[in-house]
């Protein structure tokens, strides 16, 4: 009988070390867990399109199905000098897309930031006309049949959902949004259009950017899609404004993608208040509390966020396209910058070592429980 029993324990135990010999061996991934749901982006800096990292390097092939030029492709990278255009990098870009056959966002045609320095100078409307001819129509013909969705309008609202007065708008009026669309549809009839913003998902702006959508259509502009940014909190927005989003923009007949996600865990300065120059030191130090470490209570909250974001966004895969991160990891990350420099945040799935975080776990088991 005892011996029985040891005989059991023996096989239970060569059993159970098999199964987790072939996780092992198993290649598990976020592109592939999620690959029958929706692609899985990650936005790259002008070294990782270099590949000048080898481990950044697999980790991205391994990973991720989709890119998005974090800035190469910027008009003041893209397009310097009225009659200048740069297209070395994006040229790279798109090769290192190709020879993965990973799915290629253009990021982005029309914008009043990172904008080259002439282009904030155009004064008058027919200058301004045969910029976003030239623009536009010059960039997306070059890379026809290669580039899958473009942003061809970033960020054109207020966050009241008016239209932000940027320099186009200043020269040309409202209309300059249903003419990028219709220069961009002309160059590439084929690719997905898409229209950009953050804090769009936010009630007042969610409706500023459904007319927006709705006078690009009406205008007689294509519009495929609509890009949600997804530079999100821990506490907010919360999963039911999303939801409300995705119904809505998807009630237009748009997709809905997901286009630059990441998860500050650190303080916002716009909450302070006051002048003290104490009270400033106390708050520099406060602003940025995870200098050596994310605390394991924080690792749990991002974990638990991610986890619910991802939930509804499965609830919702027949209206998503993608789902992009604004980085490869942390230690990337635009969020260590910006609105200070200097800190360090731990906005996404991937440690700066490039070891996968708890949210990581916390996403990939979504599926394992699903299926
Ligand atoms: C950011 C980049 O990540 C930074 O490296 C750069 O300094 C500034 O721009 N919305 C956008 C992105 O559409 O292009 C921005 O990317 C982040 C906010």
């Amino acid at each position: 009988m005892r011996l029985t029993n040891y005989y059991l324990l023996l096989l239970t135990l060569i059993i159970l070390s098999s199964c987790n010999a072939q996780k092992e061996n198993n290649v598990v991934s976020l592109k592939d867990s999620f690959k029958n749901d929706f692609c899985i982006g990650t936005a790259l800096s002008a070294n990782q399109i270099e590949e000048k990292n080898e481990k950044e390097d697999s980790l991205i092939k391994k990973e991720f199905n989709a890119i998005t030029a974090e800035n190469i492709m910027k008009s003041m990278f893209l397009h310097p000098a009225k009659d200048k255009y740069d297209f070395a990098m994006a040229d790279k870009f798109i090769a290192y897309g190709e020879k993965n056959k990973m799915f290629i966002h253009g990021h982005t045609l029309i914008w009043h930031s990172q904008l080259a320095s002439w282009m904030a100078e155009i004064k008058d409307s027919i200058e301004m006309k045969n910029f976003m001819k030239d623009h536009i129509t010059t960039i997306v013909s070059k890379y026809k049949g290669r580039i899958d969705s473009w942003d061809v309008v970033n960020e054109a609202l207020n966050e009241d959902g008016t239209l932000r007065k940027s320099v186009f708008f200043n020269t040309l009026g409202e209309q300059y949004l249903v003419d990028a669309f219709k220069l961009a549809a002309a160059a590439d009839p084929k690719v997905d259009l898409y229209y950009n913003d953050y804090n769009n998902e936010e009630p007042a702006k969610r409706q500023g950017n459904i007319n927006l959508i709705k006078k690009i259509k009406a205008g007689g502009g294509k519009i495929d899609g609509v890009g949600i940014q997804a530079h999100w909190r821990l506490e907010s927005p919360s999963i039911e404004t999303i939801e409300e989003s995705i119904l809505a923009y998807s009630a237009l007949g748009l997709k809905v993608a997901f286009t630059e996600l990441d998860i500050t865990v650190l303080p916002n300065p716009w909450d302070l208040k006051g002048a003290d120059v104490n009270q400033n030191f106390e708050g520099n130090a406060k602003m940025n509390p995870y200098q050596e470490k994310l605390p394991d209570s924080v690792q749990v909250k991002l974990a638990n966020r991610y986890a619910s974001i991802f939930k509804l966004f499965l609830k919702h895969k027949d209206k998503i396209s993608r789902v992009t991160f604004w980085g490869v990891h942390d230690g990337q990350s635009w969020l260590n910058d910006w609105p200070i420099k200097g800190r360090t945040n731990y906005p996404l799935l991937f440690n700066s070592n490039l070891k996968p975080k708890k949210a990581y776990q916390s996403v990939m088991k979504l599926k394992e429980t699903n299926e």
